[in-house]
């Protein structure tokens, strides 16, 4: 079963063939981060017309490969939301071009569970070998912790498509709060690689911030401790111990959102626990979760952690099997929540 996956929901333009959910055949990616620098965050109506130049040459290099050596397509999936709705409209029409011109199924993937099944991906093999074979799919019930540029939830998977979320962020998500303090230390965009970056020769216990525990409550909230950190750079003066308060930042996040995970793993009996969104690529955040979880952590590879298609592709698998199909009348639905 090869599924030819779309995703363009933020600022990746991104085409993928992924087979039987796992193996990845191709993952092509156009990045937009240098177009979106300057403005120091994503301008959505630029994301979309970049979506527009890119998404066919994406396509016809995805094309030529599977026809040069006689390979079929078996469905087409995209991501439709949520996200930006004038950069999901890119892909969805893409999409539904392609598997009405092919006569292919269609599928409409929500862009969280597609961060998720970035676990099932294999990485570095395009088909099942003596090599690759080990790698055995993650097992349920799963706790995820699913951390992104706008989301933040924390979620109990039973099965395949079986989601209960047993917690989200109450106002900023984990990757903006990354994002506006690497803005307030002008680390650039995107803040979260940066903010890692610096923070490596920083103190951690330098600055003691807020974490914010809403006990009795798997929630998250980090704009009190973005607050404060826009605080104690006021009280630092003009030249500040970039790295020190880097470090202290990312070490008060990644204990909160790592301590709430180990805590829904205990009480939910999860069997592993999985990271899943550009947050996940984050090195401390790895290590932490491993740290504190007692049951096997399952950690995408860094480069499946932001947004790609490859995972898209690998959660299309996983609802064809349940049935789900869409049809031409799919749309962007740019607020879908995963559960
Ligand atoms: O999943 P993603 O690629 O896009 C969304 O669906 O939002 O996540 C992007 C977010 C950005 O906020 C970025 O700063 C953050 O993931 N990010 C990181 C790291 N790499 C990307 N945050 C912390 N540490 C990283 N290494
Ligand atoms: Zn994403």
């Amino acid at each position: 079963m090869r599924i030819l996956a779309f995703e363009t929901s933020c600022d990746e333009t991104a085409v993928a063939l992924v087979r039987d959910g796992r193996w990845i055949e191709s993952n092509l990616i156009a990045s937009q981060v240098d177009l979106h620098r300057p403005f120091g965050g994503i301008v959505p109506e630029a994301a979309s017309r970049a979506h527009l130049a890119n998404i066919v040459p994406l396509l016809e290099q995805s094309l030529a490969a599977v026809k040069q050596d006689g390979r079929a397509i078996d469905a087409v999936a995209v991501t439709h939301g949520p996200g930006l709705v004038g950069a999901l409209l890119v892909g969805v029409n893409v999409a539904k071009a392609v598997a009405y011109a092919r006569g292919l199924p269609l599928l409409g993937l929500n862009h969280l569970e597609g961060h998720v099944y970035a676990n099932w991906l294999v990485p570095g093999h395009a088909a099942p070998d003596a090599a690759s074979a080990p790698i055995a799919e993650p097992r349920f019930p799963l706790v995820c912790l699913i951390v992104s540029g706008a989301h933040s939830d924390l979620v109990l998977m039973r099965g395949h498509g079986d989601y209960v979320r047993l917690g989200r962020t109450r106002d900023d998500a984990a990757g903006e709060a990354f994002d506006k303090v690497a803005r307030m230390l002008g680390l650039g965009f995107p803040g979260g690689p940066a903010i890692q970056r610096v923070a490596e020769q920083g103190d951690p216990t330098r600055f003691p911030l807020p974490r914010a525990w809403l006990p009795g409550s798997y929630d998250f909230s980090f704009s009190g401790l973005k607050t404060a950190v826009l605080r104690l750079l006021k009280q630092l003066g003009p030249e500040p111990p970039v790295a020190d308060v880097a470090a202290s930042f990312q070490a008060a996040l990644v204990d909160v959102l790592a301590a709430k995970t180990a805590r829904a793993a205990a009480e939910f009996g999860a069997a592993q626990v999985a990271l899943a969104g550009g947050v996940a690529a984050n090195l401390p955040l790895r290590q932490t979760v491993q740290e504190r979880v007692d049951v096997e952590v399952r950690l995408p590879p860094v480069p499946l952690c932001t947004d790609n298609a490859a995972m898209i592709g690998a959660a299309a698998y996983y609802r064809w099997l349940a049935g789900d199909r869409a049809d031409l009348s799919l749309d962007a639905r740019p607020n879908l929540p995963v559960a």
